[in-house]
């Protein structure tokens, strides 16, 4: 492909294999519970948001798309050359409503700052000749953002809840279907997508993602797509020693696992106690 020009812009096609996506989640989406999600039938997996000055080495073998968490252009350009070959596309987090976000500027927070989110599409935008996206929340600025990401992005996604809304309230569809009317991007739309909505959403939107919806629950993207799969925390476990993830990550997903289960309260009581990885089995 060679497309690397302005007048590229939404030319390049969002790789995926269906119109179900998993969400950018921080913490939840390691290596294994993303290509456990791939598994199942997820069209394409995000990695959580990454500061490109502070990653640690990246596991992507599930080809995700990557998401950048940065209020500059410094490290951008070395990163983005490191990682390019590895992903699907690249996206620009534009929605983190965390403390943390606000105490450095970052996502949600970093909606004024125009002219620096201009300066780091463009960067992207120059080192990559794969598909660009940023994924922002409501706010006053949304619009203007969008007219910005026109000019370099291949794609939006939003989710449409402000930041002091944080996860919770009603997303307000409304202000998401103004952006798609208004944007010739493909639209992904991104809030409180399950099982029994997700085909609605993708009458108007382009492509839907699911995020909690599918924490400790890979296979909602089987039942939705109709394939096969019946993913257990031993499957997780499994690859999980394979990739050496942290102890720590793992009880995690052990725990997030339990959920829907009959017992939950009990194996979240035993998972509590286990210190080592014997334990799993
Ligand atoms: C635990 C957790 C971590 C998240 N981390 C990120 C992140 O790193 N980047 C991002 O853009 N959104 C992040 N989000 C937001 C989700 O991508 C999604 O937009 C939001 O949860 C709404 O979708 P849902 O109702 O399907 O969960 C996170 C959400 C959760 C619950």
């Amino acid at each position: 492909m060679k497309l690397n020009k302005l007048e590229d812009q939404g030319t390049r096609k969002i790789p995926c294999k269906n119109k179900i996506f998993l969400a950018p989640m921080e913490e939840i989406n390691d290596i294994v519970f993303r290509l456990l999600c791939k598994k199942s039938g997820c069209g394409l997996t995000y990695t959580g948001m990454i500061n490109p000055l502070t990653a640690k080495e990246i596991v992507l073998d599930d080809k995700p798309a990557l998401q950048l968490f940065c209020t500059s252009t410094k490290g951008i350009k070395e990163f983005m050359k490191k990682y390019d070959s590895k992903v699907s596309l690249w996206d620009f987090n534009l929605g983190c409503p965390a403390k943390t976000a606000k105490k450095h500027g970052f996502g949600v927070f970093f909606h004024n700052e125009l002219e620096q989110i201009e300066k780091i599409l463009k960067t992207m935008r120059e080192n990559t000749k794969k598909p660009l996206t940023i994924k922002i929340r409501k706010s006053k600025h949304t619009f203007k953002i969008i007219k910005i990401a026109e000019k370099y992005c291949d794609g939006i996604c939003i989710h449409p809840r402000t930041q002091p809304q944080g996860y919770g309230g009603v997303p307000d569809i409304k202000f998401a279907e103004k952006i798609k009317s208004k944007t010739k991007l493909p639209v992904i739309y991104s809030g409180n997508i399950d099982e029994s909505n997700c085909k609605e959403f993708l009458k108007t939107f382009d492509y839907v993602m699911i995020g909690r919806k599918a924490i400790g629950n890979p296979d909602i993207f089987a039942r939705i797509t109709k394939n096969k799969s019946n993913t257990s925390f031993q499957d997780y476990l499994k690859l999980a020693k394979k990739y050496d993830l942290p102890f720590k990550q793992i009880k995690l997903q052990a725990m997030n696992f339990t959920k829907g289960k009959d017992n939950a309260k009990e194996l979240r009581l035993k998972i509590f106690e286990i210190k080592t990885l014997k334990e799993f089995g």
